[in-house]
């Protein structure tokens, strides 16, 4: 019987719809769903199209895994963010071309637009360059990950982080729209970069507001719109 049904299809859903809103192609990127006892993940080399539940891989936070497919050759990274970070339950990873264009030059996201803030911090770092699928890469990534939800590798492409696959997409994309005005915006010399005090003010905001969350008004704050009563 096929366990975390659910779940399964959710992994399959948040990878056609990667490669549908052009944050991926092809076979690159892959993505994992927290589940009692581990995860699960997508399979190594795999068209995401053909993909049905029974092929997600479920690993152990050991690094073992159950079925006749192999996991994700960046199982390690999935597996070392969710044992670390208890505030995530999906891990998406992909090659989109603007964010990537900025990481084959070792170069982050600063502050040059206040939605960076939306990945946790006042920058999108950059991780230093590992073969692809080592544990180095999965040190390299955890790290550059403190504190944020979103970080680009170099020569490689980003990771997202979410509470489910739609606030993982919805972020991913917001990460990739911030790479290609940041690439943009270069074209006329070095952007406005807006100073730490202020990306700190426009979090506190964005948490308050419950920012790039579903709405709920019942608990709205004093400066946000109201429903009229
Ligand atoms: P997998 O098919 O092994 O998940 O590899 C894709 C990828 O993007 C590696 O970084």
């Amino acid at each position: 019987m096929t366990t975390h049904l659910a779940e399964r299809q959710a992994v399959i859903d948040g990878c056609l719809a990667m490669n549908r809103l052009g944050i991926n192609q092809g076979m690159s990127g892959n993505l994992s769903h927290r589940v009692e006892g581990g995860f699960l993940v997508t399979p190594t080399s795999m068209p995401y199209d053909a993909m049905t539940p029974d092929d997600i891989v479920e690993m152990g936070l050991d690094g073992t895994y159950l079925g006749n497919r192999r996991p994700s050759s960046e199982w390690r990274i999935h597996r070392d963010i969710l044992r670390a970070r208890p505030d995530v339950t999906v891990v998406l990873h992909a090659h989109p071309t603007f964010a990537t264009a900025l990481a084959v030059h070792g170069r982050g996201i600063p502050s040059f637009h206040y939605m960076v803030a939306l990945a946790g911090g006042d920058s999108i770092r950059c991780a230093p360059y590992a073969t692809f699928g080592t544990q180095e890469l999965s040190d390299h990534a955890l790290t550059a990950l403190e504190g944020r939800l979103a970080c680009l590798l170099a020569n490689h492409g980003m990771i997202v982080l979410g509470t489910s696959v739609q606030s993982a997409l919805s972020l991913a994309v917001e990460v990739e729209t911030l790479a290609r005005q940041y690439l943009y915006a270069q074209q006329l010399g070095e952007p406005v970069i807006l100073p730490p005090d202020e990306i700190a003010r426009v979090a506190e905001k964005m948490r308050r507001m419950k920012y790039g969350q579903p709405v709920d008004d019942s608990d709205a704050p004093e400066d946000t719109a109201r429903p009229r009563s």
